[in-house]
């Protein structure tokens, strides 16, 4: 096995796949285009830009662990691009510890950090690899923000905020529905605590005079990253789309949630919840336009005396999440990462290496306030 190419790009057909195809090429990684459709694979790759000079082939493999643990055997890294990962990670993240794979993905689900972080982390920590969702936009760079403030200042308490500009995919939509039947928790002197359900934030970002409709989202990764954390107690994290009116519709949709489908048995909600994501998204968006699709990360760090904010402003958010996954994958073919089992993103590549990626190709730049 040792002609294998490196890493396997598993749902390879979708709209961040071919992104990551895209950074992967540009990065000269060798890789398996992987998924369930090796026709639609094709036709996704056929669209990449320069895929003529990249080192791929296509594999079509079933969702099964069986199967997925043959195909990523002698490869090193595993690149998950299929959500939602609360519903279809469990069985990628078994197949790659099975095979002996580093694992990254582009999840933001927090109900699915804490899975990995509890039943998963030691044992891929037992083997030497990494197990390291979230290396895509939401919620990686604001983990670099957050690790920018803590070198910055003596703070114990962090505000996290990520707004985006653009047309969720499918699997995006899928995912924001999929996430609503969850618990979301944030941090209190290290300990989970509930957010309510169903309830926006009016926050304050920079750069717009008029305010923004925020979520917590079912809870984002950040408190999970700083359960133990010795420096951060306290965590809160929010999120959303910089569009007031797709916004309103999502709380509007928690709400309906709350009080006709949760009382149903968990199968059927998934299905309400599936059904309505369908009638919101059914296709495949544009390639994004830095001139229009913006993102901004603020994080706010506050100590007893102390107090930062960074933020980075930002474009095209699907492209931000192909690269960290591509220079995630390219890191982990030259050496090991900087720490193994459940890691963050900054935890396992540094933040200023992943700050300075997105820096390099022009998708993000950080302010830093003290
Ligand atoms: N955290 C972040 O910042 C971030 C950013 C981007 C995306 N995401 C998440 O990443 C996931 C994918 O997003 P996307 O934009 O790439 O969506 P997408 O364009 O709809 O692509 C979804 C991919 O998953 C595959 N897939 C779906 N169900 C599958 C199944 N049952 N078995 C095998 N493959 C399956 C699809 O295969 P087919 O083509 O064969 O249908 C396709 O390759 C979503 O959960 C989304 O929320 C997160």
């Amino acid at each position: 096995m040792a002609s294998k190419r490196p890493v396997v790009l598993y749902g390879a057909s979708g709209f961040s796949g071919r992104l990551v195809a895209e950074y992967l090429r540009e990065y000269n990684v060798p890789f398996i285009a992987a998924g369930r459709n090796k026709t639609k694979i094709q036709d996704v790759m056929n669209h990449v830009p320069g895929i003529e000079t990249a080192d791929y082939e296509r594999a079509e493999v079933a969702n099964t662990v069986d199967e997925l643990a043959s195909l990523f055997t002698g490869a090193k890294v595993v690149c998950n691009t299929v959500g939602p990962f609360i519903y279809y990670g469990p069985t990628v993240v078994e197949a790659c510890l099975r095979a002996g794979c580093h694992y990254v993905d582009i999840s933001g689900e927090q109900a699915w950090h804490r899975d990995l972080a509890e039943k998963w982390g030691e044992k891929f920590a037992a083997k030497g690899l990494l197990l390291a969702p979230a290396m895509a936009f939401m919620s990686a760079p604001s983990d670099v923000a957050a690790r920018m403030c803590m070198e910055a200042a003596n703070i114990d308490t962090l505000e996290i905020l990520t707004m985006f500009d653009g047309i969720p995919t499918f699997g995006s939509t899928q995912t924001i529905f999929a996430v609503i039947q969850t618990e979301g928790y944030y941090l209190e002197q290290n300990r989970y605590k509930t957010w309510t359900r169903a309830k926006g934030y009016e926050v304050v970002v920079p750069g717009y005079i008029r305010t923004q409709l925020a979520l917590s989202w079912g809870g984002f990764p950040h408190p999970v990253w700083y359960k133990n954390h010795p420096q951060v107690a306290n965590v809160r994290s929010f999120g959303g789309l910089l569009n007031r009116q797709i916004m309103e519709g999502v709380l509007a949709t928690e709400k309906n949630f709350e009080e006709t489908i949760r009382p149903l048995p968990k199968e059927e909600q998934e299905r309400k919840l599936a059904e309505m994501a369908n009638a919101v998204q059914s296709g495949t968006p544009p390639r994004e336009n830095s001139r229009e699709q913006r993102t901004i990360d603020v994080v706010v760090g506050r100590g007893s005396t102390d107090f930062v904010q960074c933020v980075l402003f930002g474009t095209c958010c699907y492209r931000q999440t192909g690269l960290m996954q591509a220079y995630a994958a390219h890191s982990l073919t030259l050496g090991p990462p900087r720490q193994t089992g459940f890691a963050s993103p900054a935890a396992a590549f540094g933040h200023r290496e992943l700050l300075r990626a997105l820096e390099g190709h022009g998708l993000s730049k950080a302010r830093l306030t003290t």
